[in-house]
């Protein structure tokens, strides 16, 4: 947590994201001055549940249900401005004060009308399953120097230039899928105009804001999206994210130096989920799948997609504690655990008759993968309602040290159920 010396703090996915980021960036706002997302887009689905009423964020970071946290869009973001307002807007309805406390900077790139359909016809989209937000195409654009950027909204004779680039790339890959659909650069210019002026009223330099609050002392988290496994270079390529989901990617996505970052904390379900496809080396057969997806209720909170899931994979996590270089670990949804008599942990992989610990980067090498677990007995008992670790049953204490052990990582949070009061460790 916060203190003295402890003034950056960021929180990232360790598994296949969806792990609980929002709720605990939620819960650790309450001592944070700011809120940054660095990475991904309107693709992630982070939800805070206050009382009875959920609130599922794509865009806005996860502090702004706290009165007196600013919230910030890193550049590192790409914004799709059009579901941002749609966001801020139900905010606003439920009572939330947005109103001088969002910003969003110059530098982040822009998710077009284009982006997002070509995401939802392209059939490498439908075979990775992404959530067809634009956010491959929008990431292709920024690193082939063509991307339109908020700051690029002040100048209309080259935003057209940008919006024609980006239209004229976008209309030759459809035709190449032989799909029938073509963007229209009136189409998109017509939707920038009526979003154009709202948008500039947020714009910053949020580097320099994160920089100067940090140099006067202020707590800042650094909230990130989707999940270490579904980094662009650490995850399980080609089945990830277009961004850099794991820690470097605050530093690069914010305008930060990585030594301004003091803290990591990794966020990890009690078991492991995956939306779409790819590898997942510890998935349940379908009984169990489909029992752990009630219990946990595991359907995505951006396409309502049901979750695949698995036993908790100590090779997943030990990887993204040294790629994160995490200095604890958040469990959470440890109650949906509560009713099984027999939990699974996998310590290892057997890869054709060699033992490996360390996470394979050839997809080859986890397609003929055989997990190893150590078996756990069930603690069969409600955890909803423990507020220390001391009351929690020894059999589940005993499940987290093993834990700790295998993945060289303290835990420091545990979290009990959905709500803000429901975690151990704050
Ligand atoms: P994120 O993308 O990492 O922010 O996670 P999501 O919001 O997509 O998914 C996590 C889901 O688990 C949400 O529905 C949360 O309300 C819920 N959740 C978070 N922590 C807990 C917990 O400790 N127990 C239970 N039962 N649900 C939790
Ligand atoms: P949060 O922040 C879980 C997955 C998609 C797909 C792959 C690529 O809520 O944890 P994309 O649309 O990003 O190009 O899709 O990544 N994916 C997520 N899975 N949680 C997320 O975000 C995800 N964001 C993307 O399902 O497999
Ligand atoms: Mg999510």
């Amino acid at each position: 947590m916060f203190n003295a010396k402890t003034r950056a703090i960021v929180v990232v996915g360790a598994q296949w994201g969806d792990e609980g980021k929002g709720k605990l960036v939620d819960v650790m706002a309450e001592r944070a001055d700011w809120v940054v997302r660095y990475q991904g887009g309107a693709n992630a689905g982070h939800t805070v549940h206050i009382g009875d009423h959920s609130t599922v964020l794509h865009q806005v970071p996860s502090g702004i249900l706290h009165p007196g946290v600013r919230c910030a869009i890193g550049n590192g973001v790409v914004l799709d401005p059009e579901t941002l307002f749609v966001e801020v807007d139900e905010l606003v309805r439920d009572g939330v004060d947005v109103a001088g406390r969002l910003y969003v900077s110059d530098r982040a790139h822009l998710v077009m009308p284009y982006h997002k359909l070509v995401d939802k016809e392209s059939s490498a989209s439908k075979a990775i399953g992404t959530t067809g937000r634009g956010i491959g195409p929008c990431y292709e654009d920024k690193i082939a120097r063509r991307g339109v950027r908020v700051l690029d909204l002040k100048h209309p004779v080259r935003l057209r230039a940008l919006v024609e680039k980006g239209t004229e790339h976008a209309n030759h890959i459809l035709a190449g899928f032989g799909s029938e659909k073509r963007a229209s650069v009136e189409h998109t210019l017509d939707a920038l105009q009526a979003l154009s002026a709202r948008l500039l009223a947020l714009s910053e330099d949020v580097g320099l804001a994160i920089h100067h609050a940090l140099k006067s002392g202020a707590a800042v988290l650094f909230e990130g999206a989707q999940g270490s496994l579904l980094d662009v270079d650490h995850g399980t390529y080609p089945f990830v994210t277009s961004s850099n989901t794991t820690a470097g990617g605050a530093a690069t996505g914010v305008g930060v130096s990585p030594r301004a970052l003091d803290e990591c904390i990794g966020v990890v379900k009690a078991y492991t989920t995956r939306v779409g496809s790819g590898p997942l080396p510890t998935e349940y057969d379908e009984v169990m799948g489909e029992k752990v997806r009630t219990l946990g209720n595991e359907y995505g909170a951006t396409t309502g997609r049901p979750r695949r899931c698995g036993w908790f994979d100590a090779v997943v996590v030990r990887y993204a504690v040294r790629v994160n270089g995490l200095s604890a670990l958040a469990v959470t949804k440890l109650d949906v655990l509560d009713t099984l008599e027999k939990i699974g942990l996998c310590t290892g992989y057997e890869i054709d008759g060699q033992l490996v610990t360390e996470f394979p980067g050839d997809l080859a090498d986890l397609e003929h993968i055989t997990p190893h677990y150590e078996w756990f007995d069930g603690w069969l008992t409600s955890t909803a309602d423990a507020r220390t670790l001391d009351a929690l049953p020894a059999k589940a204490r005993a499940y987290l040290d093993r834990i700790e052990a295998l993945v060289e990582s303290p835990i420091r949070y545990v979290s009990v159920g959905t709500r803000r009061d429901q975690i151990i460790g704050l």
